[in-house]
């Protein structure tokens, strides 16, 4: 489980998570929406700890996120993380940037760790593509094999930050079909995402940020076609 207590967070004077609460259970799938700079990337960068917040306390799993205490590499590992755009090494295949952090991070031999990214990439649809390298992939293909690359690490949470907004129209489908795949596997999912119909069908909960805090939350029919707020109905308006 993610809990979430009273988090703040501040870039020198600017102000961007003021005071989240949330807690994602195991199994859960989190949509996180709504506008531009209202703090949904920052919160996933908290949650992995790769930002440092001012207030309050993350803990995954009982293990606090910004403790001292905590090995926070050990931690990360744990934790899946996909963004907008990765930026594969051009110069090793697909393959090998996905046995690269199992190789390197968790000391696997080179045959465990081909097994392993072999066995995730097929998951993803990439079978035919170990030995191509990353510029010859399409978006949809480089977003699913940055996917493969998360989950080789065998995460128990996965992380997904607007992974869909720089592909073309015809290529999120298939992206967002390999999430839909996790997310019944049960995988343990938070998503921020600007695609409402995904987040509707594949979300137990949705979140609507504003202005750094978490505005109104509820299940996707909840928000989706019932929102008490007019800030979340105007929000879902807009886009
Ligand atoms: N490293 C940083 N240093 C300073 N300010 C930052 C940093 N990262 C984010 N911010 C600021 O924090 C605020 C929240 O940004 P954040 O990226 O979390 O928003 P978001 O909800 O993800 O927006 P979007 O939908 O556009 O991705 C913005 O005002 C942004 O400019
Ligand atoms: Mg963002």
């Amino acid at each position: 489980m993610i809990a979430i207590e009273n988090v703040h967070k501040q870039f020198g004077p600017l102000h961007v998570l003021k005071g989240v609460d949330l807690t994602v259970q195991k199994g859960e799938v989190l949509s996180m929406i709504g506008g531009s700079g209202s703090g949904k990337s920052t919160m996933l960068m908290c949650i992995n700890g790769l930002e440092g917040i001012q207030q309050g306390r993350i803990t995954i799993d009982g293990l606090e996120v910004h403790s001292k205490a905590t090995d926070l590499n050990k931690l990360r590992r744990r934790i899946g993380i996909v963004f907008q755009q990765w930026n594969a090494f051009p110069h090793l295949t697909v393959l090998e940037n996905v046995t690269l952090a199992l190789r390197k991070v968790l000391g696997k031999s080179k045959d465990e760790a081909e097994m392993i990214a072999i066995e995730q990439l097929s998951h993803v649809g990439l079978k035919e593509k170990l030995a191509v390298f990353p510029s010859r992939l399409s978006g949809g293909q480089q977003q699913r094999m940055a996917i493969a690359r998360a989950l080789a690490m065998s995460p128990d949470y996965m992380l997904f930050d607007e992974v869909t907004s720089a592909l073309d129209p015809q290529l999120v489908g298939e992206v967002l079909d390999t999430m839909r795949m996790l997310s019944k596997e049960g995988m343990t999912m938070i998503v921020v995402t600007h695609e409402m119909r995904f987040a509707r069908e594949v979300s137990d909960r949705v979140a609507f940020f504003r202005e750094g805090r978490i505005h109104e939350i509820g299940s996707s029919e909840q928000i989706f076609d019932n929102p008490e707020k007019p800030e979340t109905a105007a929000f879902l308006k807009s886009i």
